[in-house]
């Protein structure tokens, strides 16, 4: 599929069909995942994918509970390992780095399972305290997004964007 073509058909898809995803589309979505860009190529992104109905309900319950989640098939828990890059670039990394990667890497999982035929979904909205429990991440690594990943069940139309005008600015801004 062409990049753009995936860039433009993407949508937030709230609703899943029960069809499978199997680990051979699941591996190539984690693949593009691991290929995003990051700061001195230091990766600070972990995965959890989780495929329990009882581990989903879980994380449905600590994202406000948002029950799409439960729904897919799969959910991938993208996390910052912030050590693995505050080591080398500090505060900058904490504050910035981790972010940026990790937000690389959950665009590339939209993208690449969309291409795959499949719908999914940003979740930003949790209680990082417990989708860290539920997960059971170390101390260090913490919760930046979870990700439903199935067949959609819905066709949600485009949704808006604020006009190239008004946010390109020119030399100054
Ligand atoms: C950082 C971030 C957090 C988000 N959190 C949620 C969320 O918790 N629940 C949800 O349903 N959608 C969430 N979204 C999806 C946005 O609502 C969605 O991307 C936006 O409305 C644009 O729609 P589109 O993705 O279909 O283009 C999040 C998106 C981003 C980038």
């Amino acid at each position: 599929m062409d990049v753009f073509e995936a860039i433009h058909g993407r949508r937030s898809i709230r609703a899943y069909t029960s069809d499978p995803v199997p680990e051979e589309d699941l591996k190539r979505i984690l693949e593009a995942a691991i290929a995003a860009p990051s700061a001195g190529n230091r990766q600070p992104w972990e995965f959890v994918v989780v495929r329990d109905q009882e581990q989903k309900h879980k994380l449905a319950d600590a994202a406000l509970g948002q029950s799409f989640i439960e729904e897919a098939p799969v959910a991938i828990v993208v996390c910052a390992n912030f050590p693995r890059t505050v080591r080398v670039y500090g505060e900058r990394a904490r504050r910035l780095y981790c972010i940026q990667d990790t937000a690389a890497a959950v665009q590339n999982i939209h993208l690449a399972a969309y291409a795959l035929g499949y719908g999914t979904c940003w979740v930003g909205a949790f209680d990082d305290e417990r989708v860290a429990e539920v997960i059971g991440c170390p101390k260090d690594v913490r919760p930046v997004a979870i990700i439903p990943i199935g067949k959609p069940a819905e066709k949600p139309s485009a949704t808006p964007r604020l006009p190239l005008n008004k946010v390109v600015h020119r030399e100054r801004f």
